[in-house]
């Protein structure tokens, strides 16, 4: 977003909380606090995944090079879009800063908000269900233009009529505050109950079970992977923040870290789709450049300085060869790429049943 639009933006101080659970959930935090330690740990490891991930990695520096607001929205909603349309498990969003810090954790001022906070809060917004995002994220500047985005429509974006296995919530009361149970506002018309203490405005999944009458049998909380696991359902992307390329990779969430890390560049080898063979892996990580590519990503990363992408990645790929325009945007070669892969990833996961 060019410096100059930003600027008009009026301050509406807010922290960026990173989780899927939205920002008010940290200015509640202090006010939950002795309770949340009566109240029971409820919620499975998330991270702790059996089956296979993809993740992507791209710098949020893309959204500053943008000439305005409605562009930088439109380009961070295309990133989505790719993110679901290739049921991407996790968007890591990195700056170029040479040492790790997470200071975009306390980037309490919208009115400068970089192009990666920018990023971030459009991906998680677009990826929460619609019914859950009045109560997840409180009204800001940088989501005055969502409007206008293409939906999703992914399969945990349900609509009221819409019965699953599964449903995104958003924990309302305790009820009665005596009893561990909980309301849910899970997009039906009416709330249901989860059979565990859960404080206010927390995302839940929850299993819906079969019984359609909602009354008031008390449904299960699971794991945000469950669908996924049990029902090979996509359920949406997690994001991450990341202070720089190294961050990317060291910062992985899951058990193990990734254990297959694919750089892309137009410096990169050419191998055909078809031809691509992928090792099996437990959790991929796919990562693109920005304006000056990747190799400047790793200059400008202390850790890493002087390394050659070769080096970091277990393989450097150039996915478009012959390319006619000069360069491929970053949000271009996020589509090129991910139909690449799609084949040779569906051999491994294949492979591996
Ligand atoms: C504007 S380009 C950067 C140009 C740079 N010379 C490069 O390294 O490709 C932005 C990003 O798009 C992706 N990209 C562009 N062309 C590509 C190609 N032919 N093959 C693979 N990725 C490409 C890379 O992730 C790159 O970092």
């Amino acid at each position: 977003m060019a410096k100059k639009k930003r600027d008009e933006v009026e301050a509406e101080p807010q922290v960026l909380n990173h989780g899927n659970g939205g920002s008010h959930e940290t200015k509640k935090k202090k006010k939950n606090k002795t309770r949340d330690k009566e109240q029971k740990k409820v919620f499975v490891d998330d991270d702790d995944i059996s089956r296979p991930t993809v993740s992507i990695a791209l710098p949020g520096s893309i959204i500053d090079n943008t000439q305005s607001f409605e562009l930088a929205t439109r380009l961070a909603g295309q990133i989505a879009r790719a993110a679901t349309i290739f049921r991407i498990d996790e968007v890591v969003v990195f700056d170029n800063q040479s040492e790790s810090s997470n200071v975009i954790a306390e980037d309490a001022c919208d009115e400068n908000e970089s192009g990666t906070a920018f990023l971030i809060r459009i991906l998680k917004y677009l990826e929460t269900p619609q019914y859950l995002r009045k109560a997840l994220f409180p009204k800001h500047n940088s989501l005055r233009f969502v409007g206008l985005l293409p939906p999703l429509d992914a399969p945990h974006h349900l609509r009221k009529h819409e019965w699953a296995p599964y449903r995104e919530g958003v924990t309302l009361a305790l009820q009665p505050p005596t009893s561990a149970t909980t309301l849910v506002d899970v997009g039906l018309s009416k709330n249901v109950v989860i059979d565990e203490a859960v404080e206010p405005g927390r995302r839940v999944t929850v299993a819906m079970g079969t019984n359609r009458q909602l009354d008031d049998e008390a449904h299960e909380v699971v794991s945000w992977w469950k669908p996924r696991e049990e029902a090979g359902m996509y359920w949406g992307y997690k994001v991450r923040y990341a202070p720089n390329i190294s961050s990317v990779l060291k910062q992985c969430p899951y058990k193990g870290g990734y254990d297959y890390l694919i750089g892309t560049s137009e410096h990169g080898h050419i191998v055909k789709s078809s031809e691509l063979e992928l090792p099996s892996f437990r959790h991929l990580l796919i990562a693109f450049g920005g304006l000056a590519g990747l190799e400047e990503c790793i200059e400008e990363d202390k850790n890493l300085k002087g390394k050659d992408p070769r080096e970091v990645f277990s393989t450097y790929l150039n996915i478009c060869p012959h390319q006619g325009s000069r360069t491929i945007r970053t949000e271009e070669a996020l589509f090129i790429s991910l139909q690449y892969f799609q084949e040779p990833i569906d051999r491994v996961l294949n492979s591996s049943k």
